[in-house]
C-alpha cells in the first residue's frame, strides 16, 4: 500500500436489538468517511452475521484460529479484507455488549496486528465499555488507538429526545476527524509491518 491508496476499515455495529441507537453513529461515521479519500469504510452489521454465542469445542488458540462453525469461518475470512476497524460501542451494565465481545472472540488471526478504534455512546459516552474493550483487543494482538469518539449524555439525549443530529455537535466532528486521522496512520504503519514480516518469513522458509 502506498500513500495514495485508501485503507480499508471495517465498521462493526456492536449492538443488534430492534430500535438500537447504534445506527445513528454508524450512519454519521459512513457520512464522515465518504468525505475522505484516505479510507474506505465498509459496514459489518452484526445483525447480518448470526455468529452463535461461542460454542467451539476448542479454543481458537489451540486450533490455529480455525472454527468449526461455518458462520465464524465466514466472519473471520471477511475480516481478512480490512486494514483496521472501528466498532460502535454501547455500554450495557458498564461493560461492552455481549454480541460485540462474542464477535471479537469469533476470529483470531484475522484481527492480529491491526488497529481498532471505538465510537461509544450513552451516559458517559461508552467510556467504561471502551476501556474494557481496549484490554480485550490487546489479547487479540490488536492495536487499540488512543483516539475514540464519546457521544456523551447531552448529544445522546439531544438525538433521542430533541430531534438533533450528531452534526449539531461540532466537537464530535472534530473527534471523528482526529480518530480517522490516527486510524489511517496506524493502519498504514501496521500494514507495512505485516508485509515486511511476511516477506522476511518467505525468505527464511
Ligand atoms: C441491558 C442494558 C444495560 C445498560 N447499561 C448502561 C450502562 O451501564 N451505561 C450506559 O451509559 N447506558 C446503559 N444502558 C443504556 C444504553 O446506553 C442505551 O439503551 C443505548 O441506546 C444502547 O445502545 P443500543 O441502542 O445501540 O442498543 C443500558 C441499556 C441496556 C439495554
Amino acid at each position: 500500500m502506498n500513500e495514495s491508496e485508501s485503507v480499508r476499515i471495517g465498521l462493526i455495529i456492536g449492538t443488534t436489538r430492534p430500535n438500537r441507537f447504534a445506527d445513528v453513529p454508524a450512519q454519521w461515521l459512513v457520512r464522515g468517511a465518504a468525505e475522505r479519500s484516505d479510507l474506505v469504510l465498509e459496514v459489518l452489521d452484526l445483525r447480518d452475521w448470526p455468529i452463535p454465542m461461542f460454542e467451539e469445542p476448542a479454543p481458537p488458540t489451540a486450533t490455529g484460529g480455525v472454527y468449526t462453525n461455518p458462520v465464524c469461518e465466514r466472519w473471520r475470512r471477511k475480516l481478512v479484507e480490512f486494514d483496521g476497524f472501528i466498532a460502535t460501542v454501547a455500554e450495557y451494565n458498564h461493560g461492552p455488549t455481549a454480541v460485540l465481545k462474542n464477535a471479537l472472540d469469533s476470529a483470531l488471526l484475522e484481527w492480529k496486528d491491526k488497529p481498532i478504534s471505538f465510537v461509544g455512546y450513552g451516559g458517559v459516552g461508552g467510556a467504561r465499555a471502551i476501556e474494557q474493550l481496549r484490554l480485550n483487543v490487546i489479547e487479540l494482538h490488536m492495536a487499540p488507538i488512543r483516539n475514540a469518539v464519546h457521544i456523551g449524555l447531552d448529544p445522546f439525549l439531544g438525538v433521542l429526545t430533541k430531534g438533533k443530529s450528531l452534526d449539531d455537535y461540532p466537537f464530535l466532528g472534530t473527534a471523528r476527524t482526529a480518530m480517522f486521522d490516527q486510524l489511517v496512520w496506524w493502519a498504514r504503519a501496521l500494514e507495512a509491518a505485516r508485509r515486511a514480516t511476511a516477506v522476511v518469513a518467505s525468505i527464511t522458509e
